[in-house]
């Protein structure tokens, strides 16, 4: 390949202005519902301090190297995901990589939804969401009996259209930052990212400043082993490391792809994974510390904990409520938005890499599935009177594709990749690759982390996870549910996702031609 043609041709993909740029939208990407909302429900799931050691093990063994290793797939090749790794190991990693991004596409869809819910809900806390008190005291960790209006607020407020006007809003939100770019997404990135910081840190002084907030604070701090032995908390921690730092899915290739091809990239994954476990952990003490001030019951759902207990925190503070919790909602939101666009830009980089289209053509590509399957998302047909959690059809097409996608394809492609870049391409070729432009220097111990560690860790939970899918009582997941007329959707959801991703990436990877010269 020519020099001059290939610098034309990454002129056009795009390119950030500065390394602050692409950290910015690195970092962005990482923090997202993944810190605020997952983790702080995950850490209190698996014990708080017992989370300690798989979450770190997650970060340092796991995270920290194979976001080394997608960062890198990106300044080689300088392509989005799939492609470069049809050009580090071929036709296979590129059906590999478009089955992720298939995985990708369906997470996005459901990601987007939420934060229509989150949008709504920032609009609630401007009105009437926690003008009712919450019922005081409570004994700690007991469902309240005397409810406070926040769980019931969102039930209802999912089983109108309303969200759906949200989840609309949000999507030209995320379609307007790409329009250009890097340079739109630059742009964004500066104005939310410092800003989440910001009021991150507003809230984690106003949880703090209340009395007993640090209870709070040492119930997750206080490291303790019993977590050790229980393969639910590793899946745990190694899920939520994989989302929360952007792995898995194509997006920080993506990203990387814009770099020039000197950056450091082991500098930036320190940066990056440091930037969003630290806000993670942050995060975790605002939350924690108002779970014990209020004795709260974070108990139930994922989304729980952020939509209904932590409304209920702030509608006991003494001043200054509807402003917190608007804050508390503007803050998911623009979180989240920065992390959706990472998403969309990793499939739409992905398209316009594979057939040379425009990024026009490739945005109402992600668009047109992406509204539809949002919306679905959002469904307010009541299929469950009970309203036991599951109470609507776009709730109930969430849960159950949540519990595959993310539980499946984050892991497995982490997984792939380690075996993909491990044995075929070669693990040794890649650190070379990355020692190259970098102060610190990895060893030879690199090679074996991706060549074996990772993947027997990864596939250890695959499996296990695999098993304990397949033989739980009562068939799949959410066959348990009273689902009336939807008893399929256990079925058909799990197939969809599976059969669907097969599907684009066989017609992608072969059906396709590649548009593109290959690298001589
Ligand atoms: N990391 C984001 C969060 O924590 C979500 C996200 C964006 C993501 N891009 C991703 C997760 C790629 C997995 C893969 O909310």
């Amino acid at each position: 390949m020519s020099n001059g043609s290939s610098q034309v041709a990454s002129a056009d993909r795009g390119a950030w202005k500065s390394k602050l740029g692409f950290i910015l939208a690195a970092s962005g990407s990482a923090i997202g519902l993944g810190n605020i909302v997952f983790f702080a429900s995950n850490a209190y799931q698996y014990g708080g301090g017992a989370f300690y050691l798989p979450y770190f093990v997650a970060l340092f063994v796991i995270g920290i190297p194979v976001m080394i290793m997608e960062f890198s797939l990106g300044t080689m090749t300088g392509q989005s995901f799939p492609m470069a790794l049809n050009r580090l190991v071929g036709k296979k990693g590129e059906v590999m990589g478009w089955f992720t991004m298939a995985s990708a596409l369906f997470i996005t869809m459901y990601y987007i939804t939420i934060l229509g819910w989150a949008l709504s809900m920032m609009f609630g806390a401007m009105g009437g969401l926690l003008t009712d008190p919450a019922v005081a005291p409570f004994t700690p960790f007991e469902t309240p009996s005397g409810g406070p209006s926040a769980t019931a607020y969102f039930f209802g407020l999912i089983a109108t259209w309303k969200p759906m006007l949200a989840v609309v809003t949000i999507w030209v939100l995320t379609v307007l930052i790409l329009w250009r770019g890097t340079s739109t997404i630059e742009a964004a990135v500066r104005v939310f990212v410092p800003l989440m910081w910001v009021f991150m840190i507003v809230l984690i002084v106003r949880g703090l400043t209340l009395d007993g907030g640090t209870d709070g604070v040492l119930y997750l701090f206080t490291p303790n082993l019993d977590g050790v032995s229980d393969i639910n908390v590793w899946q745990g921690a190694f899920a939520q490391m994989f989302f929360s730092l952007s792995l898995g899915l194509g997006t920080m290739t993506a990203y990387a792809s814009y770099l020039p091809k000197d950056a450091d990239q082991i500098n930036n994954s320190l940066l990056v994974s440091f930037l969003n476990c630290g806000f993670e952990y942050i995060a975790g003490v605002a939350i924690f510390a108002m779970l014990f001030v209020f004795a709260l019951n974070p108990a139930g759902s994922t989304l729980s904990l952020s939509f209904f207990v932590i409304p209920q925190g702030i509608a006991a503070f003494p001043v200054g409520v509807k402003l917190f919790g608007t804050l508390f909602f503007f803050l998911v939101v623009i979180a989240g938005l920065t992390s959706a666009v990472s998403l969309v830009e990793g499939f739409a980089a992905s398209i316009i890499d594979k057939l040379q289209i425009s990024r026009t053509t490739a945005l109402t590509m992600v668009l047109v599935p992406g509204i539809v399957g949002s919306l679905a998302f959002a469904l307010p047909q009541i299929i469950d009177p009970g309203l036991s959690g599951n109470g609507t059809l776009g709730l109930t097409l969430l849960d159950i594709l949540d519990h595959w996608a993310f539980r499946y394809a984050l892991i497995f492609s982490g997984f792939m990749q380690c075996i993909l870049i491990g044995w075929v391409f070669g693990a040794d070729r890649l650190r070379q690759a990355a020692n190259k432009y970098s102060k610190f220097h990895l060893g030879p111990w690199f090679n074996w982390l991706i060549k074996l560690v990772i993947p027997i860790m990864l596939g250890y939970v695959l499996v296990g996870t695999l098993i304990e899918d397949l033989t739980q009582d009562g068939g799949l997941y959410g066959s348990l549910y009273d689902l009336n007329a939807f008893e399929w959707l256990p079925t058909v959801i799990p197939l969809v996702w599976f059969v669907g991703s097969i599907a684009l990436a066989v017609y992608l990877t072969f059906g396709r031609p590649t548009e593109q010269a290959p690298v001589a």
